[in-house]
């Protein structure tokens, strides 16, 4: 199969990176709003510098830092291990982001940018806490900074509940219009997230058997080894299900059940994703226990480090309830997965960092096999592991090569890394260079996210109604969270896989 650009084989430069995207031939602006943090520094310069590599970045464009620590340029760029070539282009100025007299400097700066390089496509990252996320907005308003060709891009959280997402929705639409505002959940730039729907829709075997008539249920699990780390702050107003299930955890589920969209392209995946969680089953309050248990890590041991209890981390309070692990069950109310149970979790400080999906299909109706009842031959399941090692997994049933009849489970595993040799993009290379080129489909649509605040929200209302009854169960650090979670799945005869 030829790519767009003809090739069948992606070529690769010496590092081993991806050389098979054209250069980008207008001219853009990134001011970075929260420049002097963590995301800038881990996330959005290493992604920048990846596409400088590949020399997809147009010849002219300019990268501002924006930021309320003082600093000159010089010391801005220091900050980070990228190409001289492409910090030649940054540029540093600090804002207050609550007063609209640094953001009219700020429009003398990006003025003077813009009509040097020949600028029209503007871009503006806010990579800042969310409470700063209005008066930016607002400020950028008032400055006239918010042309018709300009964009916005921001980080969760959308808001903490369904009343805060609609406020400052209503703030950002009143700015921008809808194909210039790019809300991001990174796990949608994923590769291996992408590739769930090419091995859905590309494929004609699965499809076919992608259904409540073969799938028996479904198993999604986003595990982190590390815990809270620097980010108490943040996580502590948060926690896991705002942190991971808002957004994350129901972009995957929404993409392993959709329908097929009529495009890739344009607003019909997006639509068929909406239609897809609009159909999930309400959580029944009154018994919120079966189907969402909470946890907290306690102490323990994680790849072999003793390490300590989340309310003993810095900035953590001693008596704090937030949750660091969540486990749920629920349905998807239509004709395809009516009645398939779809067991979710998520957590830190578990065992390992991976990241799967598994679709666990029936059992045989009746084992012909002699002293092999069909209760004992593990069902066939396909694995998507999106990471750290991505590939793709069938596990079905063989003969051993011995004299007897006795079936064992194989598992045939297609890896990335192995067939393709290339280290997959990051999942911000892929998304900002959307932003850059203005493709809106791998981003949230202001509809996912009332979609998923409005299945969430009445979940954190009970917890926060009734803290007692809904304490987290304490998890040792190192295991795969409270046992309370695994009967959850088990009562109802099933188990959680072993990543
Ligand atoms: C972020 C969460 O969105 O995703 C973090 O805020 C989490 O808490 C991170 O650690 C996980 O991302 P990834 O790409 O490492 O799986």
């Amino acid at each position: 199969m030829r790519c767009r650009l003809g090739l069948e084989e992606c070529p690769k430069n010496d590092a081993g990176i991806l050389r098979c995207f054209p250069k980008i031939e207008h001219p853009f602006g990134m001011v970075i709003f929260g420049a002097s943090g963590d995301l800038t520094k881990r996330k959005l310069v290493p992604a920048l510098n990846r596409l400088f590599e590949a020399e997809i970045l147009p010849e002219r464009f300019f990268v501002l830092g924006a930021a309320r620590t003082k600093m000159n340029d010089e010391e801005f760029k220091s900050r980070f291990n990228a190409q001289p070539d492409l910090l030649k282009h940054f540029s540093y100025t600090s804002v207050d982001y609550q007063n609209p007299d640094t953001f009219k400097s700020l429009k003398r700066i990006v003025d003077d940018l813009m009509k040097k390089l020949g600028v029209r496509n503007l871009i503006f990252y806010l990579s800042v806490p969310p409470d700063v996320y209005v008066p930016i907005i607002e400020n950028l308003s008032r400055t006239g900074l918010n042309t018709e060709t300009s964009r916005i891009v921001i980080e969760k959280p959308f808001g903490k509940d369904l009343k805060s997402a609609r406020k400052l929705e209503e703030v950002l639409q009143k700015s921008f219009k809808e194909n210039q505002i790019f809300r991001i959940d990174h796990y949608l730039g994923k590769e291996t997230v992408q590739n769930i729907l090419v091995f859905r829709f590309a494929n004609f075997i699965f499809e076919e058997i992608w259904n409540n008539k073969f799938v028996d249920h479904v198993q999604i699990t986003i595990a982190e080894d590390i815990g809270v780390e620097h980010r108490a702050g943040y996580f502590e107003s948060t926690g896991l299900l705002r942190d991971i299930f808002q957004n994350h955890m129901l972009q995957i589920l929404a993409l392993i059940t959709m329908e097929p969209p009529s495009s890739f392209n344009g607003e019909s995946f997006r639509s068929e994703r909406v239609k897809l969680l609009r159909s999930v089953r309400p959580f029944p309050v009154e018994d919120l226990e079966n189907w969402i248990v909470r946890g907290q890590y306690g102490r323990g041991t994680v790849n072999g480090r003793a390490v300590p209890a989340y309310r003993e981390e810095p900035r953590v309070s001693k008596s704090s309830n937030v949750e660091t692990f969540v486990a749920m069950k629920l349905f998807i109310d239509n004709w395809r997965w009516s009645g398939v149970p779809f067991y979710l979790r998520a957590g830190k400080r578990l065992p390992k960092k991976v990241t799967e999906v598994a679709v666990v299909f029936k059992r045989i109706p009746h084992s012909i096999f002699p002293n092999v009842p069909s209760r004992d031959l593990e069902p066939n399941t396909i694995v998507f592991t999106i990471q750290p090692n991505e590939a793709i997994s069938l596990e079905f049933q063989v003969k051993r090569p011995c004299p007897g009849m006795v079936p064992q489970l194989l598992s045939m595993d297609f890896r990335y890394e192995d067939y393709f040799g290339v280290k997959l993009p990051d999942a911000y290379e892929r998304l900002l260079l959307d932003v850059i080129l203005g493709d809106t489909t791998l981003f949230m649509r202001r509809d996912d996210l009332e979609v998923s605040w409005e299945l969430l929200d009445p979940v954190l209302k009970a917890w926060e109604s009734d803290p007692e009854r809904f304490a987290p169960y304490i998890y040792p650090s190192g295991t795969w969270g409270p046992k309370e979670a695994d009967l959850l799945i088990e009562r109802d005869g099933r188990k959680w896989r072993k990543p």
